[in-house]
């Protein structure tokens, strides 16, 4: 008999629903929500709502699309966080309800193991994954966490932001740039016009593992005040260049701590993960800093860098074969670590 499991994410603000049997995806559904377009930035309240709407017509999608019933389910893995407590209360309950109507286990997932695991997820007998240990560099709008990753629920944090986290750096400059929320994909397009070598912005001097990006921040601010006392047009006319020297900046941070590990570790496999990864610059980077070292590089389909539902079953699914259920009266955190 075949291991089916359901994974159910909600942890921002797109809903999901992904069936994996024995390992290999099935059916990924995601509803994204429009809602918060007009706030610049995701509404808690509002978010939780449209969950309750589209989490039953997302499972019951995703269930068509693998060609599964119900009664076919091992088990249901839900994200138990971190995220939003209120949208995460809808996918934790739902999980638990229809878990208790199936009687079929439910398995929690932490949603960065998710990010970490997503290149564990095939779509083809053939697909390879990454041999442990390996290093992932998960850099999403919450995080930049570069990750020890030994078994697929032994994880090491070596170092992670002190200040903003990558996104954070590409959406805050991108909105004193004017460009809309969240502006990470608009820099990676405008980037692609410009010349990275236009503007030098500050790089930190952290000691270790760990990142800092609110100094580079600031100098971008900075570049853009001093500028704009002289020359009202300035933005408009440099945004290209403007987009790439940041893009370039974030690169070159993320890279440096990111050879510092590989060195210190003698990992032989790098793999990145979350939003920031679907980054054409971040992409292209890591897959050549990972040629010259002779590495391999596991660079996720963008589908998987975003929040997904296929992440949490593939987590869920190895939990649920070492027998690792979660019990009925667990409550969803808002805050936590890999
Ligand atoms: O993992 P994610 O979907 O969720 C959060 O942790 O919030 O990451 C979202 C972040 C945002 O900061 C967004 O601007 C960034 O990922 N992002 C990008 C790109 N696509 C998404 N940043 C740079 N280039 C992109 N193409």
């Amino acid at each position: 008999m075949k291991t089916i499991i359901l994974g159910i994410e909600s942890s921002c603000d797109d809903t999901s629903a992904a069936v994996i049997a024995d390992g290999l995806l099935l059916s990924n559904v995601i509803a994204s929500q429009d809602v918060h377009a007009e706030y610049g930035g995701v509404v808690p309240e509002l978010a939780s709502r449209a969950h309750q709407q589209n989490i039953l017509p997302v499972v019951d999608t995703a269930l068509r699309r693998a060609g599964v019933s119900r009664s076919d389910l091992s088990a249901i893995a839900f994200t138990r966080g971190p995220g939003l407590l209120g949208s995460l209360l809808v996918g934790t309950s739902f999980a638990k309800g229809m878990s208790l109507g199936l009687r079929v286990p439910i398995v929690d997932v932490n949603h960065l193991h998710g990010h970490v695991l997503s290149h564990f997820i095939r779509r083809e007998e053939t697909d390879t994954v990454p041999e442990y240990p390996f290093i992932c560099l998960l850099i999403s709008g919450g995080n930049s966490q570069i990750i020890l990753v030994r078994a697929y629920n032994d994880m090491e944090i070596l170092g992670q932001t002190i200040d903003d986290a990558a996104g954070e750096a590409f959406d805050k400059c991108a909105k004193v740039m004017g460009l809309p929320y969240p502006g990470g994909p608009h820099i990676d397009r405008l980037a692609a016009e410009g010349n990275p070598e236009a503007f030098k912005f500050a790089k930190p001097h952290i000691p270790g593992f760990d990142y800092s990006f609110s100094g580079l921040k600031t100098s971008f601010l900075y570049t853009l005040r001093d500028h704009l006392k002289t020359d009202p047009d300035f933005i408009e006319r440099n945004k290209a260049d403007l987009a790439a020297s940041l893009q370039k900046t974030i690169i070159d941070i993320l890279l440096d701590k990111l050879a510092k590990a590989v060195r210190e570790t003698g990992v032989k496999t790098v793999a990145i993960g979350g939003g920031v990864s679907a980054n054409s610059g971040v992409r292209a980077a890591i897959e050549e800093f990972c040629r010259r070292r002779g590495l391999t590089a596991f660079i996720p389909p963008r589908l998987f860098t975003t929040d997904n539902a296929a992440m949490v079953a593939i987590a869920g699914y190895y939990k649920y074969l070492d027998r690792d259920f979660c019990p009925y009266d667990l409550a969803p955190y808002a805050r936590v670590n890999v």
